[in-house]
């Protein structure tokens, strides 16, 4: 007898788009082993007008309806907005044409969001923050009792390795480093997706010729981020090929074999005269200190990329057939 497949597993994803947010969204909107439940945006790549503008336009483009959206915190808890448009744009999504947005903005703020999905879903619900942890940090801060309601917290942030920000630290993590150490420090399960994976996710020509191959808007729309990504990853770091870090942690929810894990302890360095922001991740479990973490240090590239392609191929294809409109004219 055939084993019938696992019930999707209900995520929601909190994100600042960015190009690899907005892939992030369409893999979990457009892959059937996770249930979307809502789109959370905070101040990150961009300013929280734009990051959830950005959701919206990615929403709509790839005709993802019934999925709320609501915006977050608009700065980090202590320090000041530095947003990443070095990397993304000005728009924060630089690249392709978008139309003007279809989707609407839930009214309550994303924390409020995340707190009635939790209290009111039948089941424990994952947390896939793929941005600075203001949100999450302000949740369990403000409503401790919905740590026992989360079944587990996946995200892209940190490293074992080096940063990109800056040689210590990676963004997600410096953009807010006391709301990291809060969510490190909570005691829900943690799988922390960093750098040294998603530098293995890498957007080859070959993949772009994948994406522009689906012959769909969407499909264009993919290789025109996954382009405009790969020049300011050129020209900032001399990647060949940009690493494509958030659908990293999406991929681990949806098939947990694409993306290998080891337990550690993992705290951030919050005083540092270098290296505020940075993930002290004790991999060989030298200092006796609790494991908190599990941490990403494997990708299945293929698996990975096949996941993303179909997850844009379906969306692409539903999108065409309910009629979205690409953005018109020069
Ligand atoms: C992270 O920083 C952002 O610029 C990306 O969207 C990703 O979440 C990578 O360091
Ligand atoms: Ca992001």
């Amino acid at each position: 007898m055939p084993v019938p497949p696992a019930p999707p597993v209900p995520i929601i994803i909190d994100c600042d788009p960015g190009h690899d947010d907005a892939l992030a969204i369409m893999l979990a909107a457009g892959d059937p082993a996770v249930d979307l439940l809502a789109i959370t945006t905070v101040a990150g790549n961009q300013t929280l007008a734009k990051t959830t503008l950005n959701a919206r336009r990615v929403c709509t483009v790839a005709g993802i309806a019934g999925v709320p959206v609501a915006a977050g915190c608009d700065r980090p808890l202590v320090q000041p907005l530095d947003v990443a448009d070095d990397v993304h744009g000005a728009s924060g999504l630089d690249g392709p044409r978008f139309p003007e947005p279809t989707v609407g903005v839930a009214p309550e703020h994303a924390v409020d969001l995340i707190h009635r999905i939790l209290r009111e879903h039948p089941e424990p619900v994952t947390l896939v923050p793929t941005a600075p942890l203001t949100n999450i940090a302000l949740l369990l801060t403000r409503y401790p009792e919905d740590a026992a309601r989360i079944r587990e917290i996946v995200l892209m942030g940190g490293s074992t390795e080096r940063g990109n920000r800056n040689p210590a630290a990676e963004f997600n993590i410096l953009s807010d480093p006391e709301a990291a150490d809060i969510v490190f420090r909570s005691g829900v399960p943690l799988t922390m997706c960093g750098l040294n994976v998603t530098h293995q996710a890498l957007a080859t020509p070959e993949v772009l010729a994948r994406f522009t191959g689906l012959g769909t808007e969407l499909g264009q729309i993919c290789a025109d981020l996954l382009t405009y990504f790969a020049s300011t990853y050129r020209e900032l770091w001399g990647f060949p090929d940009p690493p494509l870090h958030d659908p990293v942690a999406v991929a681990r929810v949806i098939d947990p074999g694409i993306v290998r894990c080891v337990e550690a302890n993992v705290v951030v360095e919050l005083r540092g005269r270098y290296t505020r922001g940075a993930t002290v991740v004790d991999l060989h479990r030298r200092t006796g200190r609790p494991v908190n973490a599990r941490v990403a240090t494997t990708l299945d590239a293929d698996r990975f990329w096949d996941r993303v392609v179909t997850a844009v191929c379906a969306l692409g294809r539903r999108a065409e057939r309910i009629g979205v409109r690409p953005a018109e004219g020069p």
